[in-house]
């Protein structure tokens, strides 16, 4: 008989800590948000949903039509649930807060960060894209940001959807990675594998290459290392531009994903808060590892919501590899 996501959330929830309904019912709005997204992206093409929304949004990107559909839907579904004290989107520039219609203070448990649309750049050209979220616990102590600016190791929960010919929910809330697929006959996410495990090594490396002129050397010399058969296997390069759909490669594959400083972007490209420290939460909950420029990726202490961090993630035989090369 088949486990659906919310099922298994609830079986989980007699284990782990946040043994309350609310947090399966704050889950429910994001699977929610996810099958509205799936389900518009399907017929985008058709109706005129693809293309350019026409506003830069606080990244300075050209926001695309579906950019701004997902995050109205994420905000829609999650902004009637009185346990989001707020939610952070990499298409607001500021946290979105909720004045609770009773009047009384905000009591909200939980803060979800979310990237509503990764990979936006492949939308027009029908490539998997993604949602990834990550949920924060509201501190009893200090203001609003003194919640949201926590290193990742604090995190609650963290996972992604990945949109291409199946829709593919992998999630952690630090028990294991689990993967659920969307049966649209009965419109549920229907459990497909537990406990999922990186391999140990792989064999693909996933890097933009246009950067690596401009990268520190030690990243030059990493590759070389790989190419050159170093780590005793042989590479291929494997390069989607969505970073939901190169990271699921390599969970489910091994290798590593490198997004190192570059000259444009010295501190690195990707968002901390809501697409490395999901991804390094899942990665090192599947046995990987994530680093930054050297440092873990959950350690870093955030300074603000839309900090950018370099990125590395991947089994543990490449990430150990290439950390011994940045210790230089
Ligand atoms: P988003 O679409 O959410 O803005 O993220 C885009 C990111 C990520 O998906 C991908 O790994 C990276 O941009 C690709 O960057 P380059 O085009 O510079 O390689
Ligand atoms: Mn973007
Ligand atoms: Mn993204
Ligand atoms: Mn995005």
């Amino acid at each position: 008989m088949i486990t659906t996501f919310q099922q298994h959330i609830q079986a989980q929830q007699q284990s782990i800590s946040e043994a309350s309904g609310t947090f399966s019912y704050l889950l429910a709005g994001i699977t929610l948000a996810t099958k509205m997204i799936q389900a518009k992206i399907r017929l985008a093409a058709l109706d005129g949903a693809i293309g350019a929304y026409g506003q830069t949004n606080v990244q300075g990107e050209q926001q695309q039509k579906l950019d701004v559909y997902a995050n109205e839907a994420l905000l829609h579904c999650l902004g009637l649930k009185d346990s989001v004290a707020a939610l952070v989107s990499e298409e607001d520039e500021e946290p979105v807060t909720f004045d609770r219609a009773q009047g009384g203070p905000n009591t909200g448990k939980y803060i979800i960060v979310f990237d509503p649309l990764d990979g936006s750049s492949n939308i027009d050209v029908n490539v998997n894209v993604g949602t990834i979220f990550s949920i924060l616990r509201r501190r009893t102590e200090g203001d609003l940001n003194a919640s949201i600016l926590r290193p990742g190791h604090t995190q609650v929960a963290a996972g992604y959807v990945v949109y291409g010919p199946s829709t593919i929910l992998v999630y952690t809330a630090g028990n294991g990675v689990h993967s659920f697929i969307l049966d649209p006959a009965i419109g549920a996410f229907v459990l497909s594998e537990e406990r999922m495990m990186m391999p140990e090594q792989g064999t693909y490396y996933s890097t933009n290459e246009a950067n690596a002129a401009t990268w520190p050397q030690a990243y030059r010399d990493y590759l070389d290392l790989l190419r050159s058969g170093g780590l005793g296997k042989e590479y291929s390069s494997r390069y989607i531009g969505s970073l939901v759909a190169d990271f699921h490669r390599t969970l489910l594959k091994g290798g590593v994903f490198l997004y190192p400083p570059t000259l444009k972007q010295s501190k690195g490209k990707l968002r901390l808060l809501y697409e490395a420290n999901p991804l390094a939460f899942i990665a090192e909950q599947a046995g990987g590892m994530a680093i930054g420029h050297g440092n873990r990726i959950l350690d870093i202490e955030p300074e603000g919501i839309h900090q950018r961090t370099p990125f590395m993630v991947g089994s543990r035989r490449e990430m150990e590899a290439l950390a011994e090369v940045l210790a230089g």
